[in-house]
């Protein structure tokens, strides 16, 4: 079987233990040579997710994933917009599948753009790409089988660019890429209004699903063989349930009581919502993993004034000494920008201050891209691009040191890994810990993949460790 057909799974139907049916869904009769789909995902999560629901839509309509978009009859790109790079990759892609430029190519193609470029450019789109037919932004996914079945009746353009909803993207089918990670969004848009950043612009208003409705599907992943749940949202801890009935952290509490959930994972937390209720939460739930994805961007107050991120370099380190008063060890990574207009060296140096303070486990560090809409775009004292790249390379060097120090500090200890790689090389293995570490280690245990294993750590490098099988 190949990888794009194993993981299919209707709701209704199998997971990752079978190979899926798409029960209670008869596909629509459509001409041959049209019911195959490529889908490619770029950003965030959030975004890998989506397409994950969006190959479910296509899959209910009877089409088919391939693995490359000339094999196709629809090509979807589900694009970011996060930083100046990210966008441009999708013209990029679009540039390829211009039409003249390939004899003899299906001109009969329907080519899609999703997600968050697509919900910036809107239908500039098409006047830079009019090969393109589908525009629609992820607040209006929703309305994606309408306008599929718009492109098939003949239609030459259609958009969803809609960002004024309350509605989330909720499908009958999901058709989940990884075989025991299972992703949930239970919150979509963001609220915040950080000056850098898109994602308000590109998402939509903060909308949360409902409990009930989450538990619902976390029960269904539950017993189609999903032991790992990872909870998504922009802000995933700002989550307010519609039906008032449970906090973010009671939230958390039930997807982790629930029969054959081992592990429990929530990304991203801003630092203004996230309370002790959480650290409470993870300390006296095991299922919840020893993990906090908590993004600072920078270590100095006037900075993080700048990018209007809510909080002061203080209040973040308050939330850091929180997590770490905790019972149990639990381990903090975060997202750093260089380079924000305005950024003095002393305010960097206070970034490599806090680093030090904090003593994360992993950090993504970015220099800072200015972004359409943005308040910062007109902010004046713009830091130059070398010394953007220069303050990047002093971030990464310092984290690399504490990652350092700190896994070799792991050497002896003992952690249940999640099995989910296999190195070429015969008893070699890769696994996750709860607190998301990487651990390769040898066993000559047989057909570990998905399996829970005991691992002693025996040595350490600064992104991962390595280790042997307890048995
Ligand atoms: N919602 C999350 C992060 C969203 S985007 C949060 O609030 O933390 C992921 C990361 O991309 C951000 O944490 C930030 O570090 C980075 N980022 C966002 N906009 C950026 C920009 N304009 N330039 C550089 N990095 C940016
Ligand atoms: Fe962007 Fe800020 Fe919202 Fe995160 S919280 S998505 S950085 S606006
Ligand atoms: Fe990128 Fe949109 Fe995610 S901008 S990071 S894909 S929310």
């Amino acid at each position: 079987m190949s990888p794009i057909d194993v993981h299919l799974e209707a709701l209704t139907g199998s997971g990752p233990t079978g190979r899926a049916g798409l029960q209670g869904c008869a596909p629509p009769e459509l001409p041959p040579g049209r019911r195959t789909f490529y889908i490619e995902t770029f950003g965030c999560q959030m975004n890998v997710h989506d397409s994950e629901k969006v190959a479910g839509v296509l899959a209910g309509r009877g089409y088919q994933q391939v693995e490359s978009p000339g094999a196709a009859a629809v090509v979807f790109y589900n694009t970011c917009s996060i930083r100046e790079k990210a966008a441009q990759k999708v013209f990029s892609r679009l540039g390829d599948l211009k039409p003249h430029l390939h004899e003899g190519q299906n001109e009969e193609k329907i080519i899609g753009v999703l997600g968050c470029v697509a919900q910036q450019e809107g239908e500039e789109i098409f006047e830079r790409a009019p090969w393109v037919s589908l525009v629609c932004g992820s607040a209006s996914y929703r309305n994606l089988p309408e306008l599929l079945a718009e492109l098939e009746a003949g239609n030459r353009r259609v958009t969803g660019l809609a960002t004024d909803t309350d509605e989330t993207f909720e499908t009958e089918m999901t058709r989940r890429d990884n075989p025991y990670r299972a992703y949930l969004t239970i919150i979509e848009g963001c609220d915040k209004a950080c000056s850098y950043c898109v994602v308000p612009f590109t998402r939509g208003p903060e909308r949360s699903r409902a409990s009930g409705s989450v538990l619902e599907e976390v029960h269904r992943l539950a017993g189609a063989g999903y032991s790992e749940i990872q909870l998504l949202g922009q802000t995933v801890n700002s989550y307010r349930d519609p039906a008032a009935r449970m906090s973010f952290a009671g939230l958390l509490a039930a997807v982790a009581e629930a029969p054959g959930i081992r592990r429990v994972r929530f990304t991203t937390s801003h630092p203004r919502d996230f309370g002790r209720d959480i650290v409470e939460a993870i300390e006296s739930i095991p299922a919840l993993c020893d993990h906090v994805h908590l993004p600072v961007q920078s270590g100095s107050t006037r900075i993080l004034r700048a990018m209007q991120r809510t909080y002061t370099r203080e209040e973040y380190l308050e939330k850091i000494a929180l997590i770490n008063s905790a019972r149990r060890a639990i381990s903090v990574t975060s997202d750093i920008i260089v380079g924000f207009p305005g950024e003095t060296e002393e305010d960097f140096e206070q970034t490599l201050s806090l680093l030090d303070a904090a003593q994360f486990d992993g950090v993504f560090a970015f220099v800072y891209s200015p972004r359409p809409n943005t308040t910062a775009l007109g902010m004046d004292q713009q830091v130059p691009e070398p010394e953007k790249a220069r303050r990047l390379a002093v971030v990464l060097q310092r984290q690399r040191e504490i990652q350092m120090a700190r896994n070799l500090a792991l050497v002896g200890d003992r952690f249940e890994v999640l099995v989910d790689g296999v190195s070429r090389r015969p008893g070699q293995w890769a696994g996750r810990t709860s607190s998301n570490r990487i651990l390769n280690f040898a066993s000559s245990g047989p057909g570990l993949l998905g399996q829970y294993v005991q691992v002693r750590v025996t040595g350490a490098s600064p992104n991962s460790l390595v280790g042997e099988h307890v048995v």
